[in-house]
């Protein structure tokens, strides 16, 4: 019987585009992993769909002055479109406001409590006075207790990955007024996470070829001991808590969401006409259940979900969550808010899919963070595609049309070299592999790539322009393997660029799609092949100068000009080279008595030690400052404060939120900055 996968890719919440960002994370390796699954001819069912509940949604909606419902109909229809015209081949895209996951998360729900599951509690939440209403999550933002990011917001930490509660915030602020939250009781169903602290980290014990990054953090989490986690909360968006008596209540958005998987597996088999299908994915051991997601989506898949799952009693676990890093854009972090995305319906109107397919899978954050660039785009576009394997396929096409009737040529007396670049073939196909296999997409790519390169070398090294006067046979022969490995090519990169290697078999007149077909004799002597179109146009600078500077633009028009102290007039030259700069280095700090801002530092200029009253008390402790280097105004005209003499400024960078940071340069004292 052939092997049987559930695959699932974090289900997008439907508040917004889709940018590069979600695709490095779930969407392009799961296709990937889908396709070439396909291929190998196994039971694949690959599943997706809109989150459309949570503050995500009602956040967009409150920005917007709209209601959610009209931003998940918008954002739902328009991911749903950018997915299929970037060739993301779901079985089925559901989404979270359906009748049908309505009905099957209640039902996950009452049965999980009517096991007695859930402890139900009265906890002290965050509560906006002036908005009146709770903060859950992402209502609230404030310093996250773990790493000191001070935007985390009230349910996950962004730069950390922990997951929070909002009265775990230090300094928390409501998003909707400003406001500093008062505390006021609720109650809520929790699931006791310690319940099935022991049985999930002896399951996850099991898991020996899970990637190292989600196994740390998982560690980490049971390290930590698990916690009693809310299920539900007070919210008027969301799958209702189904009992008359819970009015304003809903499930908690990482309760219903990843349940939102089986309920679109149902919705995809009542549309086969088998309503009962989707038990064969979802509860018989048969079936290896692989969670795509992005890494800030690791506990819920590995250890909420699984906890819900095994509450239950009569699911399958997942077989593997091969969970990635981010991507970085342009050497920042992405940031959908400051507009620093790639927005994927923007670039699918101007710019070929394929092309984002492969750059983006030659870069995958699988192990660590990545960045795209536009140029690094623009260098593997022409570099690897038009120039390796699209400069390979128009030469071996080209030369069959011209000089073989547009025939596979026969092959004939095979010598070393030649058997040896045959062999290639198969051994690079078990590189790709196994690379598919244990999830290496860029591995994958790479390795496809390889061939190409291969090929383009066996035919320069071979010279058919040369044999074709001189050794016809010969050069026949040589064109024979060309198109042999074109042929393969048209398999081993189909994961990747589904669009162009179709084309590609179209052009070979062959209509292989299973891996197994993937040998050294794909196309018979005498196949009639087309010399097509060139497969791989070169991106121009223009093109990328123009995404270059859309992306600089947003940027610019989502800037906060209000976080920013306008700019001085303009100064001469003469008046900037008028100060003299120079480093030094902290020798000692002091209080001043009555100052309560101020310290008095003796600072080392190399040639003399000075002192500087500086209004830095409130920040930093004398002691952390001795040893520091420092920049100074080394010929300020001296001026008394509390009594004494300061003979100099240090130079420091107000933050827009009041905070003082050092500038310093690794060098000696009394170095002249200009
Ligand atoms: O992080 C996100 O975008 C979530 N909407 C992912 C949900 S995955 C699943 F559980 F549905
Ligand atoms: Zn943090």
């Amino acid at each position: 019987m052939s092997k049987r996968t559930l695959v699932t890719a974090a289900l997008p919440y439907a508040n917004g585009p889709l940018h590069l960002g979600h695709l490095a994370g779930a969407y392009l390796p799961s296709d990937f992993y889908v396709r070439y699954k396909r291929m190998r001819e196994e039971d694949i069912l690959f599943i997706c769909g809109s989150d459309e509940h949570g503050v995500p949604i009602t956040l967009a909606a409150d920005k917007e002055k709209v209601f959610p419902q009209d931003i998940v109909d918008r954002y739902h229809t328009m991911n749903k479109e950018s997915f299929k015209r970037l060739g993301i081949s779901f079985d089925y895209f559901g989404r979270t406001s359906s009748d049908t996951h309505k009905e099957v998360s209640q039902a996950f729900f009452k049965k999980l409590d009517e096991k007695g599951v859930f402890k139900k509690k009265a906890q002290t939440q965050l509560y906006d006075p002036k908005a009146k209403m709770f903060l859950p999550d992402r209502y609230v933002v404030g310093t996250c207790p773990h790493c000191g990011n001070e935007e985390a917001y009230g349910d996950q930490c962004e730069r950390c990955g922990n997951s929070l509660s909002p009265t775990e915030l230090i300094n928390p602020h409501s998003v909707i007024t400003g406001e500093v939250p008062v505390h006021k009781e609720t109650e809520h169903w929790f699931i006791p996470l310690g319940d099935f602290q022991d049985k999930i980290s002896a399951w996850l014990d099991q898991q020996k070829d899970w990637k190292p990054n989600v196994i740390g953090q998982c560690r980490s989490w049971l390290d930590g001991g698990l916690q009693d986690r809310a299920v539900t909360r007070d919210l008027n968006w969301g799958v209702p808590v189904p009992y008359d008596d819970a009015e304003g209540k809903v499930l908690y958005v990482w309760f219903d969401a990843p349940i939102g998987y089986i309920s679109a597996t149902r919705e995809w088999a009542e549309k086969q006409g088998k309503p009962d299908l989707w038990k064969k994915w979802w509860q018989d051991q048969d079936t290896d259940l692989v969670h795509f997601i992005g890494k800030d989506n690791i506990v819920f898949h590995c250890i909420m979900f699984p906890a819900m799952l095994m509450a239950h009693e009569d699911y399958i676990l997942p077989k593997n969550v091969p969970a990635n890093e981010f991507l970085n854009l342009e050497g920042r972090k992405l940031s959908t808010s400051k507009g620093w995305a790639v927005w994927l319906h923007e670039y699918l109107d101007e710019l070929d899919p394929d092309y984002l397919r492969y750059v983006i899978g030659t870069g995958l954050p699988e192990a660590k963070d990545s960045d795209f660039s536009w140029r690094d785009f623009q260098a593997r576009s022409n570099g690897e595609l038009a120039d390796i394997l699209g400069n390979f396929i128009f030469r071996t096409l080209s030369f069959t049309q011209r000089y073989f009737d547009a025939k596979v040529p026969e092959l004939k007396n095979p010598e070393a070299r030649d058997l040896e670049v045959l062999k290639g073939i198969d051994e690079i196909k078990d590189k790709v592999t196994q690379a598919y296999e244990t999830y290496h997409f860029r591995e994958a790519i790479a390795q496809s790539m390889n061939l190409a390169r291969l090929g383009n070398k066996y035919f320069t090294e071979m010279e058919p322009w040369h044999l074709r006067k001189n050794d016809l046979e010969k050069c026949g022969s040589v064109l024979h393997i060309c198109l042999q490995i074109s042929a393969a090519l048209s398999l081993l990169f189909d994961p990747v660029m589904p669009g162009k290697m179709k084309k590609l078999r179209e052009y070979l007149g062959t209509n292989s799609l299973s891996w197994n077909e993937i040998t050294a004799k794909m196309l018979p002597v005498g196949q009639v092949i087309d010399q097509g179109e060139i497969l791989f146009k070169k991106i121009d600078d223009e093109q990328i100068d123009k995404q270059l500077q859309k992306l600089q633009e947003r940027r610019k028009s989502n800037i906060d000009l209000s976080n920013f102290e306008p700019l001085k007039d303009e100064i001469t030259f003469e008046a900037f080279s008028g100060m003299d700069l120079r480093t030094g280095i902290i020798l000692s700090a002091n209080k001043i008595p009555k100052a309560k801002n101020l310290l008095k530092l003796q600072v080392d200029l190399g040639f003399e030690t000075r002192t500087v009253v500086s209004g830095i008390a409130k920040q930093y402790d004398p002691e952390d400052l001795k040893g520091k280097r420092i920049v100074m105004i080394a010929n300020l005209t001296p001026r008394k404060m509390m009594g004494i003499e300061s003979q100099g400024m240090i130079l420091m960078a107000e933050d827009n939120k009041g905070k003082f940071h050092f500038l310093t340069a690794e060098t000696d004292p009394g170095s002249v900055i200009s």
